[in-house]
């Protein structure tokens, strides 16, 4: 039997259903049921009928999956697939601000730990982000954490200014506007998308800037034959593979996330094996998370 064989045979044994980022490694997108962005996967936990999910991504998004679905078991095949950004603010860390800003509204990007979620009014991802925080006042003081980058894209597009946690992606910060300027001399022509995590001169070098659904959509219609991309080389696996007739270049070789890669597929049959490791969130915190979760689906 092969490996592949075995996770099916598991899979429909546990009647699980497999989610996996679009950065996760190709044999692992191979395998899952759905793959997506942290949007669509979060959307898609909402509406699986199986009792078990297996969340092929980082912690907060298994994390994630279980605020919305107390009642099933979410299964992350390495727990220690951690998000530093995430880790770049705590719960207390964040209360110290809104005592500092009192009366300001808490927003918080989902690549940050369920805590920290519970500490907000409301959570975005990058899909969503400009359109959740176009529900805001513009006069609204705003607390916007973990990321800097996208927290300082969306209020650049809205207009506003937000008060700013410092964090920052490790991964996306080792693309430089000059790599672009780079790229762009060897490809002449081809367009340039880039992850809102970003900094904003790489931003500002690129011609889009897409949460990882939002690039997958915009090639589909795309005229371009050859795309640069500028973000984690793990979806170039889904772009090659859904568009066979273009040509995808990473915009840098090194743009790999450590955390996503270490789900592979005998930590995933492993899992389910052994129906562990679990993740689960007390529900004191589960609670309030899950509110500031469900205020975004609602919106976006
Ligand atoms: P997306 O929501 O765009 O998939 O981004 C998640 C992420 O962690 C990017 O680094
Ligand atoms: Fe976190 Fe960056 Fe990895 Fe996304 S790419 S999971 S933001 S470290």
């Amino acid at each position: 039997m092969t490996i592949q064989e075995e996770i099916a045979e598991l899979k429909s044994r546990r009647n699980a259903v497999i989610l996996a980022h679009n950065y996760e490694r190709g044999e692992v997108q191979d395998v899952a049921d759905y793959t997506g962005d942290s949007l669509e996967l979060a959307r898609k936990a909402t509406q699986v009928e199986a009792d078990t999910i297996v969340f092929c991504g980082v912690y907060f998004m298994a994390e994630t999956a279980a605020i919305l679905n107390p009642d099933k078991t979410v299964l992350i095949p390495d727990a220690t697939a951690g998000c530093p950004m995430a880790d770049m603010i705590t719960g207390e860390q964040l209360r110290e601000m809104k005592r500092k800003h009192p009366g300001a509204k808490a927003v918080c990007y989902v690549n940050s730990t369920a805590e920290v979620k519970a500490e907000c009014d409301i959570c975005v991802t990058s899909g969503n982000a400009e359109k959740v925080m176009r529900t805001f006042a513009p006069e609204e003081e705003i607390i916007f954490v973990p990321d800097q980058h996208l927290g300082g894209f969306v209020a650049a597009k809205l207009g506003v200014k937000y008060v700013l946690w410092p964090g920052y992606c490790p991964t996306h910060a080792r693309l430089t506007a000059k790599m672009i300027e780079d790229a762009r001399a060897k490809y002449p022509g081809a367009p340039v998308m880039v992850h809102p995590e970003c900094a904003k001169d790489v931003r500002d070098a690129a011609d889009q800037v897409l949460s990882t659904g939002g690039m997958c959509k915009l090639v589909r219609t795309s005229e371009a034959k050859t795309i640069l991309v500028g973000t984690e080389l793990g979806i170039c696996h889904r772009l090659r593979k859904e568009n066979p007739d273009k040509t995808f270049i990473p915009v840098a070789e090194h743009l790999v996330c450590p955390n996503m890669k270490k789900t592979t597929l005998e930590k995933l049959r492993d899992a389910l094996r052994d129906m562990a490791p679990q993740v689960t969130v007390a529900p004191e915190i589960a609670g309030p998370a899950r509110r500031a979760i469900e205020r975004m689906l609602e919106i976006a």
